[in-house]
């Protein structure tokens, strides 16, 4: 096992590595482009040791916002022959080319926690936040549920979660033809999705395209829109972190505090009393998720505190399961499978806002255990996309930028 120094100093080299000028891929061949919420936990390592690099890396994400506030996925700021599907699939119409959907939105809280050590690179960015903000209520709750939906399993970043598969069932992949996948050529396939799912996140890329990415169409008519309980706990947090930036700067908050309380109280629509969790659910049909996922530990982070004995009861019992936490899918359920792409593996961003949730309101003990086992995990599996659970080999990618950030900023931190 390397020591953490060695550890500190190869996470400075995979972040100077995957620096690609302004900002910092993913890794290098599986993800060659700047993906959304990386970049937002990339900042936290680049503030390590750039502050500015950690800004410009914020900053250059919104010179690709949308018209209408979005902010993309995906910014495709040079071509790459390593990743499909490419901007010719999305056909976004923008420039800089770009996905047609969005991800987290994790960066006004990465705003916020930067702000001290530059007040006007954080007040130049309330707007362009607060835009992107209204576009999750207004595209994204078009139902007025007080709740946030994804129009996309990729919106969610949390791509093949076994939450997504009743609603993708149903999709029509007739006209989706045949393509030609990178990531297995690049990454073992028993990690990454089945065909079977790659055909239906295309065929809702196809449904994109078709409605020139229009919100109003998305927003009602998407075939695929499901209520995300990481979204909104993430949205939650981050409109009370845009909250406090405009009142730091004279601002009038009133706007983003409505919007806090909506969301506040929508999020218990996501509580399924069968499972005792906070689960997704279909926005037509109601019907929840069967299964606790990662994203039911995220109500604290958005503060959330209802049912908080409830969410550490279950985190008590998926912790006698596993060596490792938090397994992004329940492992007593069947389904659970420990290295394949967010249907087990964990994430070290996922568990940094679980553990900063839980510290949040008081339950500061399951917090630091959070942050060993991610520690735990960085030094056995090295900094991959992901681990198994169980013996805490890395799963997916390698060498990745938010692993990185995650050592520098956070799991490695007064490390024993
Ligand atoms: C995968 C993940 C997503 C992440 C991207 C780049 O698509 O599911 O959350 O943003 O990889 O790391």
């Amino acid at each position: 096992m390397d020591n953490e120094r060695d550890l500190g100093l190869k996470a400075r080299s995979i972040l100077l590595d995957n620096d690609r000028g302004d900002y910092t891929v993913p890794t290098a061949d599986l993800y060659p482009f700047q993906w959304n919420w990386d970049s937002a936990f990339v900042a936290l390592g680049w503030a390590e040791f750039d502050n500015d690099r950690a800004w410009r890396e914020i900053e250059v994400l919104f010179d690709a916002q949308w018209p209408s506030g979005m902010v993309p996925h995906i910014v495709f700021w040079t071509d790459a022959a390593t990743y499909f599907p490419g901007p010719d699939v999305w056909q976004a119409g923008q420039s800089p080319a770009s996905s047609g959907i969005s991800q987290p939105p994790v960066v006004a809280t990465i705003v916020r926690h930067l702000a001290s050590t530059d007040p006007e690179r954080a007040a130049a960015l309330i707007k362009p936040l607060d835009q992107w903000h209204q576009w999750w209520h207004s595209a994204r709750d078009a139902y007025d549920l007080g709740v946030i939906a994804i129009a996309h399993p990729w919106e969610s970043g949390r791509d093949n979660l076994p939450d997504w598969d009743p609603a993708l069932a149903g999709l029509d992949t007739s006209r989706v033809g045949t393509y030609q996948r990178r990531d297995t050529d690049l990454v073992d396939a028993g990690m990454r999705p089945h065909k079977a799912d790659y055909d239906r996140y295309l065929a809702l890329v196809q449904f994109g395209v078709d409605n020139r990415w229009d919100d109003e169409l998305i927003g009602r008519n998407n075939p695929f829109l499901v209520a995300d309980p990481a979204i909104s706990a993430v949205l939650l947090r981050a409109e009370r972190d845009l909250a406090a930036l405009m009142h730091d700067n004279g601002l009038d908050t009133g706007p983003v505090e409505a919007r806090i309380a909506r969301l506040a109280e929508g999020y218990e629509r996501f509580w399924n009393p069968d499972v005792g969790a906070y689960c997704a659910f279909d926005v037509r049909s109601g019907v929840h998720a069967d299964a606790a996922t990662s994203a039911s530990f995220l109500a604290p982070y958005g503060g959330v505190t209802n049912h908080l004995d409830e969410t550490v009861d279950l985190l008590r019992a998926w912790a006698e399961k596993t060596r490792f936490l938090v397994p992004s899918f329940d492992p007593r359920d069947d389904r659970y499978e420990p290295d394949r792409y967010w249907r087990g593996p964990i994430w070290a961003v996922v568990n940094y806002m679980i553990a900063t949730g839980l510290a949040d309101q008081g339950a500061g003990d399951w917090a630091e255990r959070i942050r060993i086992s991610t520690r735990d995990l960085i030094a056995t599996g090295g900094f991959a996309e992901s681990f198994n659970p169980e013996v805490g080999s890395g799963t997916g990618g390698k060498s990745f930028s938010w692993t990185a950030a995650m050592w520098l900023s956070w799991a490695g931190a007064n490390a024993a």
